[in-house]
């Protein structure tokens, strides 16, 4: 019995399916691995189980983004970059094949217009000018507007994490288009395919699918587990509708 069965009985199979797929998805870049930085992985054994699930999975390149946030995850390149070359060191002595990078996940919150203009933001992309941002659960920051404005005329490329995560575009799903119409990237949480964190989220999830929003995937992965219901989002057919789509993972 697959982990949606066991949470949900049988409603969840109706959105399942047995058809083989083959995972197109080659570039994972929102996930928690490097240990100890965030509330993700918090040993390097976890970080490197995860990275060899990811690699079973047919991954070939993972960039991992752990939160930054101006009052509780201080993290940057000065604490995250050894911490990245003591993992690459492990993989490679466990003759692990997969490419593996840090970036972050900036909260737009009070001090994240100063760190954009400070510059030495941790960007990722073929320009290395991509960058992953996420907004606080409760309220949409008052200066997202600006904060987004400062992004992009400094010539970088904003990516907007899980929007079908946040209860406040629940009832406002014209904020959707107008972020896109703005410029901004959408990625989507694999998990809200399979309804993991809540059915609003995962009907947010079918709303942004149905209407072509998402421009790449991304795991969220924090632990173990958030992994092994990747198994049941890769036989889930909104994934594979949005996988239909012209996804910027693999050019990442
Ligand atoms: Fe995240």
């Amino acid at each position: 019995m697959s982990f949606l069965s066991k949470i949900f009985g049988k409603s969840s199979q109706v959105s399942q399916t047995n058809i083989p797929f083959d995972n197109p998805i080659q570039v994972e870049f929102h996930s928690h691995l490097i240990f100890g930085v965030d509330d993700g992985c918090q040993t390097i054994e976890q970080s490197i189980e995860l990275i060899k699930g990811f690699a079973a999975m047919g991954m070939r390149k993972i960039i991992t983004t752990p939160h930054i946030m101006s009052d509780f995850y201080k993290n940057s390149k000065d604490n995250l970059f050894p911490l990245r070359d003591q993992i690459r060191a492990e993989l490679k002595l466990q003759n692990i094949p997969i490419e593996f990078d840090v970036a972050a996940e900036y909260m737009v919150d009070d001090g994240f217009e100063r760190k954009i203009a400070e510059g030495n933001l941790l960007t990722f992309g073929p320009n290395g000018k991509h960058i992953l941002i996420e907004l606080p659960f409760m309220n949409e920051p008052p200066n997202l507007s600006s904060a987004l404005f400062e992004l992009q005329i400094a010539g970088y490329q904003p990516i907007l994490a899980h929007p079908e995560r946040y209860p406040f575009y629940n009832n406002e799903r014209t904020k959707f288009h107008e972020l896109k119409d703005r410029g901004i990237l959408f990625q989507l949480n694999m998990l809200s395919c399979v309804g993991y964190y809540a059915k609003q989220v995962q009907e947010a999830a079918q709303y942004l699918v149905n209407n072509r929003l998402i421009d790449l995937v991304g795991s969220d992965a924090h632990h173990i587990k958030h992994q092994q219901i990747l198994q049941d989002v890769l036989q889930n057919k909104l994934f594979h509708k949005v996988c239909e789509a012209e996804l910027l993972n693999n050019n990442l």
